[in-house]
C-alpha cells in the first residue's frame, strides 16, 4: 500500500477557487459492469472508466479467475472473459475490496460453484453478507463454511430462479441478484430491490446484450434467465461519478466563487441540490452540469439543514461526511443521521479536533453546531469518502494540514490532485 500524504494549504477565509471540473466516470458503476463479463461469452469495450485504486484491484481479481482486461487508451478498456476458468476469489484481494462480493452471484450462475472468502473492504461498520448467503440458498444452492471460506454449491450445477425479499436493500446484494438471475434457470424476482442509477445502468447495458430484466430502478425487479450473453461490439460507456459530483458541489459552496461541475448528471443529485439550496447556496442546474456563480456569501450566511442517509433517492451515504463538513461553517444546528452504517461518523472525533462542535448521541446520530472556524492539522482518513471531506476541513480551516493515507482517496476519485489544483488549491502529494 502507497502511504501519500496531501500537504493543503488553507484557503484562509475566502472563496477563492473558480473553474471548471470534469467528472470522471462512476467506480461504483464500473465495479459491477466488471464483474458482469462473467455472463458473457464475448468481449467487450468500456469507455469513461475512471482510473483509480479500486480498478487495479478489480483487474487483479480478474487475472486471478482467468479474465483479461486490456487497456485501449485512457479510459478505455476491453474485457474479454474467454479465459474464465476460476470460481475462486482470491482471498488477498477480497480482503481489500469489499466490492469483489459482486462477483459472487454470476459466478455462481455461471459455474455453479463458488468459492469466497469473507469480503473486506473500507473500515465503515460491519457489513455483513447474510443477504447474499440467503439469496443463494433460495436459488436452490447449498452454502458451506470451512476455513473461514464460503463453498457454494448449486443442485446439479444450475441455480433456479426464485422469489427473493431482501430484508434490506443493498445495492452490491441487488447487482449480484440480478446477474445471477440472468444465467439461472426461469424467472426470479427480487423485492426490496435497491434502487441506485448505477444498478439501472448496469441493467440498461445487459439487456442490451440479450438479458431479460425489467423493474430496475423500481422495489421490485424481474429477471428471465437464459444463456450466455454476447455483446457484439456494444460499448458500455460508463455513467458519471454522482458522488464525485456531490463531493465538488459541496467543495464549491464552501470554498469556490465560481465553479463548473461538468460532464455530471444532476437528475443522479436530486436531494443533495435541493438541500444546498434549501441552505442558501445558489446552483445552476444544467442537463450535464452544475454551477454555482458569484457565490460571494459568506459561508455564515447559509442556513444549517439536517441530513438522514437514505437508499436512493434519498441523501447518500456516500456524501455524509462531506456534508459534515459544510455543516461546521453554516449557522444553526443540524442533525446527521446516519442510517445505513454504523462506524461511519467516527470521522467526526478529527473535526473535533479541528474545532468543530459536533455532538454525537449514538453510533447513528450526532448533531453539528455552526459556524466555527477549525484549525489545520493532521489527519488520517479511514475510508474513500472521508478522505475527500478532509480535503474540504483542510481547506476552510486555517493554517496548514496534512492528510495521510491518500490512498484511501485515490481508491475513488481519478485524478484528485490534478482537478483540484486546476480550481486554484495549493495542494502537495508526498510519497
Ligand atoms: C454500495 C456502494 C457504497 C455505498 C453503499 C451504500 C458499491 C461498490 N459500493 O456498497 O459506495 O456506500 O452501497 O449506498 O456500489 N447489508 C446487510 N446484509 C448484506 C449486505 C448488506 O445487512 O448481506 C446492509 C449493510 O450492512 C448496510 C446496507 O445493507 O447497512 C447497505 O449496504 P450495501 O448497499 O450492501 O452497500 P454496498 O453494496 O457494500
Amino acid at each position: 500500500m502507497k502511504k501519500d500524504k496531501f500537504i493543503i494549504q488553507s484557503l484562509d477565509g475566502q472563496k477563492k477557487l473558480s473553474g471548471e471540473v470534469k467528472i470522471s466516470g462512476a467506480k461504483n458503476a464500473v465495479l459491477p459492469i466488471m464483474a458482469s463479463s462473467v455472463l458473457f461469452e464475448d468481449n467487450f469495450l468500456m469507455t469513461n472508466v475512471p482510473e483509480i485504486e479500486d480498478l487495479n484491484r478489480m483487474t487483479e481479481i480478474f487475472a486471478g479467475l482467468g479474465i483479461k482486461i486490456n487497456k485501449q487508451s485512457q479510459g478505455e478498456y476491453f474485457i474479454d472473459p474467454h479465459g474464465l476458468n476460476k470460481f475462486e476469489i482470491d482471498e488477498e484481494t477480497s480482503k481489500r475490496l469489499r466490492a469483489s462480493v459482486i462477483f459472487t452471484g454470476p459466478l455462481l450462475a455461471r459455474f455453479g460453484e463458488l468459492i469466497f472468502p469473507h469480503p473486506g473492504g473500507c473500515v465503515i461498520g460491519a457489513r455483513p453478507i447474510d443477504l447474499f448467503l440467503d439469496g443463494f440458498q433460495k436459488m436452490g444452492a447449498k452454502v458451506q463454511v470451512r476455513d473461514d471460506k464460503y463453498f457454494v454449491t448449486a443442485k446439479d450445477k444450475k441455480l433456479q430462479g426464485a422469489n427473493i425479499f431482501f430484508k434490506v436493500q443493498s445495492v452490491t446484494a441487488t447487482e449480484t441478484f440480478i446477474m445471477a438471475g440472468v444465467l439461472a434457470e426461469g424467472e426470479t424476482i427480487l423485492k426490496n430491490v435497491a434502487m441506485e442509477p448505477e444498478i439501472v445502468s448496469l441493467v440498461d447495458f445487459l439487456n442490451s446484450c440479450g438479458a431479460n430484466i425489467t423493474g430496475a430502478g423500481t422495489p421490485t425487479i424481474r429477471i428471465m434467465g437464459g444463456n450466455l450473453l454476447k455483446s457484439d461490439g456494444k460499448v458500455y460507456q460508463t455513467i458519471p461519478d454522482r458522488i464525485e459530483t456531490g463531493s465538488f458541489l459541496i467543495l464549491g459552496a464552501l470554498c469556490a466563487e465560481n465553479l463548473r461541475v461538468s460532464n455530471c448528471e444532476p437528475k443522479h443529485l436530486g436531494i443533495l441540490i435541493e438541500l444546498l439550496k434549501d441552505s442558501g447556496v445558489e446552483i445552476e442546474v444544467g442537463q450535464d452540469y452544475l454551477n454555482i456563480i458569484n457565490n460571494k456569501k459568506q459561508n455564515s450566511e447559509f442556513k444549517s439543514v439536517s441530513i438522514k442517509t437514505h437508499e436512493y433517492p434519498g441523501f447518500p451515504t456516500d456524501l455524509q461526511a462531506p456534508f459534515v463538513v459544510y455543516l461546521t461553517q453554516v449557522t444553526g444546528e443540524s442533525l446527521v443521521f446516519e442510517t445505513i452504517f454504523e462506524g461511519r461518523l467516527n470521522y467526526t472525533d478529527n473535526l473535533k479536533m479541528m474545532g468543530a462542535d459536533i455532538k454525537m448521541w449514538d453510533a447513528h446520530r450526532a448533531t453539528i453546531k455552526g459556524p466555527n472556524v477549525l484549525k489545520g492539522r493532521e489527519l488520517d482518513g479511514p475510508d474513500i469518502r472521508t478522505g475527500f471531506a478532509f480535503v474540504i476541513a483542510a481547506l476552510i480551516a486555517k493554517g496548514e494540514s496534512i492528510i495521510n493515507n491518500v490512498y484511501y482517496i485515490d481508491r475513488g476519485y481519478e485524478n484528485v490532485e490534478e482537478k483540484l489544483r486546476q480550481l486554484g488549491v495549493d495542494i502537495k502529494r508526498i510519497n
